[in-house]
């Protein structure tokens, strides 16, 4: 799916790059994909794509377990890679690309948290480096979702969904999260059975902020997200969705985007733009880094603990290497 659609972006939406080849375990899709993008290779095996001359920087958009080896390639054969989340699924898997990104020396990897690219994320990101309102001292997030397939999880709700609110604070705060909390309020009826939903994962950041995040992933009303941040003289939070906005019949209201894909089709736009234009600068990868990947999988990890425990979970980071530099390690 994101695959394809990152194809799509680069072939017709962006400037600067070109699909020159195409690698998937599903053979036959690779092939019907290349079909359509004059000139591109099909490769059997992923790592021989990374190691192909006519391959500058690589996208790694298969299923998340198998994330670890293709970076590791990538960065074996210092090509830059853009490795869509999770960096990798376990926290030592992630440990062993940032060794590795480490060993090389330069930083190549970059990881797929879009949000990071989000208009109204980007605004709300000046104004809390900017203090406009203060220190912030408390985050209330919302993380909404129509549906969700049967297959889904309880824990996919920390590590598929609240990840991104999880990615976000590091980023928000340039700091990270140090302990978790998992609550079960009442279960809607509209979940499948074997789900928990909703969830409220609470996170604690080093200097002490408290961020709420419900995760409702059965609203049935729209996609919706929502971040508002507390600070010492006021609140900041995400505008209401773009587009119109009605009054008729004694209501007022708008639009409630229907899926991640509408809310964030431009976010991803700007994510892959940029990255290209780094590449092409050759000046390193400017996005969220193989540290952040890592620090985030760290979280999940500890968000899934604590939802199977009840308890309150710290999380446990390795030493930051210097390659990652900021002192608080967290990418701008
Ligand atoms: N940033 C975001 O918001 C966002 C959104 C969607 C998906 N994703 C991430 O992108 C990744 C892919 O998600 P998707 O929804 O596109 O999944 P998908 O199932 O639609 O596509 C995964 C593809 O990987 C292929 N594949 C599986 N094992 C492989 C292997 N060993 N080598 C090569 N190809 C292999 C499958 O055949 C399939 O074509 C996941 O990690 C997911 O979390 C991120």
């Amino acid at each position: 799916m994101i695959g394809q659609d990152h194809i799509r972006r680069i072939t017709q939406v962006l400037s600067g790059g070109a699909v020159t080849a195409v690698s998937d375990v599903d053979h036959g899709r690779a092939q019907k994909v290349a079909a359509a993008l004059p000139g591109a290779k099909v490769f059997q095996q992923g790592e021989d794509l990374i190691r192909s001359a006519d391959v500058d920087a690589v996208l790694v958009t298969s299923s998340a377990a198998t994330h670890e080896r293709y970076v590791l390639e990538a960065i074996a054969q210092r090509k830059p890679v853009f490795c869509e989340k999770p960096l990798a699924t376990t926290t030592q898997a992630c440990a062993r690309i940032v060794s590795a990104e480490e060993a090389a020396g330069v930083s190549l990897v970059q990881v797929g948290f879009m949000r990071r690219y989000d208009h109204s994320y980007r605004a709300l990101k000046g104004a809390i480096d900017e203090q406009t309102v203060g220190a912030p001292l408390i985050i209330h997030c919302a993380h909404r979702n129509p549906s969700v397939p049967d297959s889904y999880l309880t824990e996919s709700a920390v590590v598929d969904t609240a990840v991104h609110e999880i990615d976000c604070v590091r980023w928000l705060l340039g700091e990270e999260i140090v302990a978790t909390r998992v609550f079960k309020p009442r279960r809607t009826r509209k979940a499948s059975a074997h789900l928990q939903d909703p969830l409220i994962v609470m996170l604690e950041t080093a200097s002490g902020v408290i961020v709420d995040v419900e995760v409702s992933v059965n609203i049935v009303y729209g996609y919706d997200i929502r971040c508002e941040v507390v600070c010492e003289s006021g609140t900041v939070a995400l505008g209401e969705a773009a587009g119109v906005a009605y009054r008729r019949a004694n209501t007022w209201g708008g639009q409630v985007p229907a899926s991640w894909i509408d809310r964030f089709v431009r976010a991803y736009d700007t994510e892959i733009q940029e990255w290209i234009d780094d590449v092409t600068r050759g000046t390193g990868v400017s996005g969220p880094t193989a540290w952040d990947g890592y620090a985030a999988t760290a979280v999940c990890s500890s968000g899934v603990q604590a939802l199977a425990s009840g308890e309150r979970v710290e999380v446990l980071l390795l030493p930051q290497p210097k390659l990652y530099g900021s002192g608080k390690g967290v990418a701008k």
